[in-house]
């Protein structure tokens, strides 16, 4: 396993440009299992999850591979399989977008249920709901769900849950809808733009999808799908990522390939934060900008809601908290979305941020200054901030379980480096953790076994009990050896 060793403090200075979208990439593979013919995409991102899902449509007869132009061209070459085993699925929730594609093609799928999730419960309740609407007889037996339906029925469907609409869910039921007969509407359905992006690589492959981008979408449905070229939308999320990367750092970015219609409600919030942001069309009529983020000395506190979109993103949630907690006064974070997408508050805590969390929301305390410390990443956007405190910290720090950010980052690191960050990659060991960040305990308190390292008092070990004595200055733990600079890095 893999670690980051980051040495924070340094302005971003440079040009960067912005992957294909993860989140679009993912469902619309799945599609290929519809397709009757070659289905060819421009600007897969190169991901673990992206390798996940190609093992995955590999086992259930489709062929990927990356062509000489870097394309992917996926293509069924056995149409019988309908299987998605465990194994597989329980790697990567978006494995359940074959779930559609799978009983519309194949009248019949098996797929695992995806299982727990870090960021917060994640039902398939809505997913199933639009599928038996459409007459899929559905049932759910030793952790799978089966999926049956010798001929879909177009039909009216609602998909608006507790939290909003369903992204993967509202694909799931496009694609059921793709080939059923009749004309389906799908009211609430999700209007983020990786749905749109999926619907319209639907309709190069012959489908019949309007409304797309909004929460009332029709299909009419057709018989068969052919293959189709599709260029995949940029990343919103990593866009996001690379900007707020840019001003938490006090740097000077350009970022490159961006859909600013994607992004509205991130740029409205940087703006509330004091980021100033240029904008320029690549060119004219163009959907693709670049855009220059431009140092700056203040961040402004504010309050923001995750929301499904146009609203702000849940996976910009993390990264938003990374930026304000260096911001001068106090922030309200909240997520509506994924009420408990709160692993990395404890982590950006131990990094020197002060932020409480209170139900759905995460109070965050600006503080002047960040410090270096270890932390560990729990999930893909958890993990993002995490690097983008550290990037903005005093000292080093050291990030593990950073397989979460390889499940959605092209290669972070190496481009974040190319802007001036000094990120390492290197084994999980003790031995890799800089002398910085090593706590050892002055010879004064041997024997003495301490609580925690920050207690007032010490828990002493007297006659076979445990007793709590007044803790002497002297046995504050060290660090890197230097009783001087003892407790630096040391949460409080
Ligand atoms: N929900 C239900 N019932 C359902 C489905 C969802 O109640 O049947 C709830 C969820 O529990 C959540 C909300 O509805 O509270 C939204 O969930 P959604 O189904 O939209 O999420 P998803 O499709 O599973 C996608 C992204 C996530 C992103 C969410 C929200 C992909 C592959 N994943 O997940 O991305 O956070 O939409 O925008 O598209 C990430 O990239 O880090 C990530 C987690």
């Amino acid at each position: 396993m893999d670690m980051f060793v980051v040495r924070g403090g340094q302005p971003l200075n440079g040009r960067v440009r912005v992957s294909g979208s993860k989140n679009a990439a993912l469902p619309i593979m799945a599609a290929s299992l519809m397709a009757d013919g070659p289905v060819i995409l421009h600007d897969v991102p190169r991901l673990v999850d992206v390798r996940t899902l190609a093992q995955l449509l590999g086992t259930l007869g489709v062929v990927s591979e990356r062509q000489a132009d870097d394309s992917l061209r996926l293509e069924v070459i056995d149409a019988t399989p309908i299987v998605a085993d465990y194994e597989l699925v329980r790697q990567m929730r978006a494995s359940i977008c074959v779930l559609g594609p799978l009983l519309a093609r194949r009248g019949k799928a098996i797929v695992s249920l995806p299982g727990g999730c870090n960021i917060g419960d994640r039902p398939i309740d809505l997913h199933l709901k639009g599928l038996s609407a459409l007459g899929a007889d559905i049932r759910i037996e030793r952790g799978y769900v089966i999926a049956t339906a010798k001929r879909l029925r177009g039909s009216r469907v609602f998909l608006g849950g507790s939290f909003g609409s369903t992204v993967t869910g509202t694909c799931n039921v496009l694609a059921a809808a793709a080939l059923a007969d009749g004309v389906t509407t799908i009211e609430s359905a999700a209007c983020e733009p990786e749905v749109a992006d999926y619907g319209r690589l639907l309709n190069a492959m012959g489908a019949r999808v309007e409304g797309l981008g909004t929460p009332f979408l029709r299909i009419e449905g057709v018989q068969s799908l052919s293959g189709a070229e599709h260029d995949v939308i940029p990343d919103r999320i990593e866009a996001a990522t690379l900007l707020i990367a840019g001003a938490i750092t006090r740097g000077e970015v350009v970022v490159e390939n961006v859909c600013t219609a994607h992004l509205s409600a991130v740029l409205d919030k940087l703006n509330d934060v004091g980021i100033r942001i240029g904008i320029s069309e690549d060119s004219a009529g163009s959907d693709r900008s670049t855009l220059h983020v431009l140092p700056t000395a203040d961040l402004k506190p504010t309050e923001c809601s995750a929301l499904p979109y146009p609203g702000l993103p849940t996976d910009v949630q993390a990264q938003f908290m990374a930026l304000l907690s260096r911001a001068d006064g106090i922030s309200v974070v909240t997520d509506k979305v994924f009420p408990d997408r709160f692993m990395h508050v404890a982590e950006l805590v131990r990094l020197g941020a002060t932020i409480h969390r209170e139900g759905q929301s995460a109070i965050v305390n600006g503080v002047d200054r960040l410090h270096g410390a270890c932390v560990m990443a729990s999930d893909l956007r958890a993990s993002a901030a995490l690097v983008l405190a550290a990037m903005a910290a005093d000292g080093e720090s050291v990030i593990r379980r950073i397989y979460h950010l390889d499940r959605g980052y092209e290669r972070l690191e190496e481009r974040l480096n190319a802007l001036g960050a000094d990120i390492q990659r290197v084994e999980d060991s003790a031995e890799n953790v800089p002398a910085s960040l090593r706590l050892t305990q002055p010879a004064e308190s041997a024997g003495l076994l301490t609580s925690t390292f920050n207690s007032a008092a010490i828990i002493k070990l007297e006659n076979g009990r445990h007793v709590r004595v007044d803790r002497p200055e002297s046995a504050l733990p060290t660090i890197g050896g230097s009783g001087s600079s003892a407790n630096h890095g040391v949460t409080r």
